[in-house]
């Protein structure tokens, strides 16, 4: 049943969203830094952000993950997919760069490269950290092994040798991008891992050992010089940057409930994409971060397994599939649909100290009657309205909700607030109030354009 929103608490979040910092504001300060991140389980159009932000950056830095992100941005009609160069690149005054944090198949940064430069985008400015580790192909059939092995237990990975390629660097037999410029040690180190991991491959799961000498052509006979204009110490880089008074930005893939300490676990991704995985992964101190920005859908989505209590396994789920084009950029994989979770958001806020939320695909909802939010969880009886941490709760609870009335208009040409119908604005003020967190950005679209600033 519709809920009436009261006059009092909404409006007054709406308001103090109205009250966010602008970057000019800010200019004042000596070390200037965004963090955007995610705040659900991924997807959530944090490109488009970034790519919006960038106007105003130096320097974009992607501080975790690999090639398992998929960031749409849509330019002058244009689109481009990118899974492992930061979004910033598709400006000439960024430098983009891939902080010691991310995990780096350089077969598909070289791809990434020559793509984007065969549709006229110059990457030169790119900059690889040499202490980010390599992703070879036995992580990737390590990823698809150990997922076969999990039958139904399968965690749903990209494949993309993630999970392998972090586990071997917490293992201290990774190798990373520098070593590639020693080749008595990158073989060495290479002959190491490999000895226990064929091992693994021929014992475990029956497969053909890993050959050495094809991958020693293809890093240092192939990789190592193409990849070597880019390599640098990026972690200098970046402070060099932020003590010149630049404004650089922090760009997180996956997102918070896919993080490997704070996520959904074990249904989560191999690194830290919270806001404090971006000092970790880039080399700067907590004190250098003055916004941090979460970007979360109007609704939810996830991909691969585990928990999900506001999921929608109806026609109102497939209708969120459909009109949101929810399908992996990368995997093309469907995604799973649900209902806005505020008990999830509420933690978001805490694990990341969002200073503010931008919140995406608001467009997707236009043709609904009503909308639903889920408020709290339910199990035995009892309401619960922070996350459980226990992973059992999470699974076995189910939602309490609150329904909106919908809007039922078009609201893909709104490019200010008061372009929005009442009821979507009611919506957005009770995903504030509910947050408890300033939402200072909508997207309305896929293009760069398609957003309504609620904070000026
Ligand atoms: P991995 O990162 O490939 O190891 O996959 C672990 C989990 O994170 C799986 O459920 C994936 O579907 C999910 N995942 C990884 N990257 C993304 C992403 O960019 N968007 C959404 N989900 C992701």
């Amino acid at each position: 049943m519709a809920q009436r929103l009261s006059e009092g608490g909404p409006v007054r979040r709406f308001r103090a969203a109205r009250a966010v910092q602008t970057t000019k504001e800010r200019e004042g300060r000596e070390m200037p830094a965004t963090i955007v991140v995610g705040t659900q389980w991924g997807d959530e159009g944090k490109g488009r952000f970034v790519d919006l932000f960038s106007k105003e950056m130096s320097m974009v830095v992607r501080y975790q993950g690999g090639h398992n992100a998929g960031h749409t941005i849509v330019v002058d009609g244009e689109s481009f997919a990118l899974q492992l160069i930061p979004s910033g690149i598709l400006y000439p005054h960024i430098t983009p760069v891939i902080g010691n944090g991310v995990v780096v198949d350089p077969k598909v940064m070289l791809a990434e490269i020559a793509m984007l430069e065969s549709r006229g985008v110059n990457c030169d400015k790119l900059r690889l950290s040499g202490n980010a580790h390599l992703i070879f192909p036995y992580h990737q059939l390590l990823d698809r092994m150990t997922e076969r092995w999990l039958g139904r237990n399968k965690l749903g990975t990209t494949k993309r040798g993630i999970g392998p390629a972090y586990a071997d660097k917490a293992a201290r037999v990774g190798i990373r991008v520098q070593d590639l410029y020693d080749e008595k040690i990158f073989v060495e180190k290479l002959r190491i891992v490999l000895r226990e991991t064929n091992a693994v491959l021929a014992k475990v799961y029956n497969q053909l050992p890993v050959d050495e000498d094809e991958i020693v052509e293809a890093y240092l006979g192939t990789y190592r010089d193409a990849i070597a204009p880019y390599v640098t110490d990026t972690v200098n880089l970046v402070h060099e940057s932020l003590e010149a008074g630049e404004h650089v930005l922090f760009e997180g893939a996956q997102a918070t409930f896919l993080d490997l300490d704070h996520g959904t676990y074990p249904y989560v991704t191999s690194s830290n994409p919270v806001a404090g995985g971006a000092t970790v992964g880039s080399g700067i101190g907590p004190r250098h971060v003055d916004r941090v920005v979460g970007v979360g859908k109007a609704y939810l989505t996830r991909v691969g397994s585990g928990p999900f209590p506001t999921e929608l396994f109806d026609d109102l789920g497939d209708r969120i599939v459909d009109i949101g084009h929810e399908y992996g950029v990368n995997t093309k994989r469907r995604r799973r649909p649900g209902w806005f979770d505020a008990v999830m958001m509420r933690h978001a806020v805490r694990l990341n100290s969002l200073s503010e939320l931008a919140i995406t695909k608001l467009d997707v909802l236009d043709s609904f009657d009503t909308i639903k939010v889920c408020v709290a969880y339910e199990l035995d009886g009892e309401r619960i309205e922070r996350m459980p941490d226990n992973q059992s709760v999470i699974h076995k609870c189910t939602p309490i909700y609150e329904e909106l009335p919908g809007w039922k208009t078009d609201v893909s040409a709104s490019t200010e607030p008061h372009h929005l119908p009442a009821n979507a604005r009611s919506y957005i003020e009770f995903l504030a109030e509910q947050c408890g967190v300033p939402i200072s950005l909508l997207g309305v679209g896929p293009s760069r354009d398609q957003y309504v600033q609620l904070a000026s």
